[in-house]
């Protein structure tokens, strides 16, 4: 896209009084032109925070749900309504409604990558960053998990004692990162350390050196004295890290890759400044009961 056109992006965000949040996933080109890069809790915190009038907001329709719902006077604009995490769609308020009525004495735990109607039916939400500050933070010892089966496996490593029903979900971006694959690239860079999302498969945990969240991932390559990672997350986090971090060596999965992230593009964003559409529009009752669980995370799940 030519710099006229990031030129306009600027000029109508001004004009708009609107601000750009991007997650971590997003392509390199968005990531440019972003005010805020982050991982969900990171963009969620801005996202309560802004004074902005307009959010675009560059990501997934969950995340941009969860704008809208911890700061709902705001217009909310996802560039592509479409893209959508395939993940949230795995849990729906009927099932988790029967499980809740199954275990009337379990909390649920709602991962964010949910949609506004399962957080209105749930107690609390957490994401990768927090997932184990927040169930520690819950008395109950029966936790219903929901939607991811991989980050609800890799909570539970820390609690043993906890009984947690663990809804079947899962990211194939995540999932179908082979275990040989990780192997190979340390076979190549023996000197780099593995650091791996928790929506990856337990065998893949297992060898990775850390489990951290996108931004985890970040501010650990930033800290650390090593020089080469191996990344096992969507392979564009990588040009973030590279950006950030030019003299370390940052080698991706090249397959992980999240399609519906890719739906948003600089045409749209620059589409979305020029017409303010399409907006995040959810009912004040789903956005009053949704707002409960994820306001409750935030007062506690500072992350890491
Ligand atoms: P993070 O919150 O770690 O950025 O993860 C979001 C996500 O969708 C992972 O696939
Ligand atoms: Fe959903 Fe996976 Fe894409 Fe994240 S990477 S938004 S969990 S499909």
């Amino acid at each position: 896209m030519s710099n006229q056109a990031i030129s306009k992006i600027e000029k109508l965000k001004s004009e708009h009084n609107a601000i750009i949040l991007a997650h971590n996933y997003q392509l390199p080109e968005v990531q440019d032109i972003a005010d805020l890069l982050g991982d969900s809790l990171d963009l969620a915190k801005k996202a309560q925070k802004t004074d902005a009038d307009n959010i675009i907001f560059c990501g997934v329709r969950f995340m941009a749900e969860s704008a809208k719902i911890l700061n709902p006077s705001k217009n909310v604009i996802i560039p592509d309504m479409s893209a959508v995490c395939p993940m949230a769609a795995m849990v729906d308020a009927k099932g988790l409604t029967k499980l809740k009525k199954e275990n009337p004495d379990a909390k649920v735990v709602a991962y964010i990558n949910t949609t506004a109607d399962i957080k209105a039916i749930s107690d609390i939400c957490c994401t990768s960053a927090n997932g184990a500050e927040i169930v520690k933070s819950i008395s109950s010892e029966k936790i219903i998990f929901v939607p991811d089966q991989n980050l609800g496996a890799y909570i539970k490593r820390s609690f043993p004692d906890k009984e947690m029903i663990i809804w079947p979900g899962f990211c194939s971006t995540h999932h179908n990162i082979r275990k040989e694959d990780i192997l190979k690239l340390k076979k190549q860079h023996p000197d780099s350390e593995i650091l791996v999302h928790p929506e990856c498969r337990p065998e893949i945990i297992d060898i990775a050196d850390y489990a951290f969240s996108t931004n985890g991932m970040v501010n650990h390559a930033k800290n650390s004295d090593v020089n080469e990672f191996i990344i096992g997350t969507e392979k564009d986090l990588c040009y973030r890290l590279k950006k950030e971090n030019p003299d370390k060596s940052f080698y991706p999965i090249r397959y992980a890759i999240c399609p519906n992230m890719k739906k948003i593009t600089l045409e749209k964003v620059l589409n979305s400044l020029e017409t303010l559409e399409p907006k995040v529009s959810l009912s004040e009752d789903v956005i009053k009961k949704a707002k409960i669980p994820l306001k409750k995370m935030m007062d506690i799940g500072r992350g890491g």
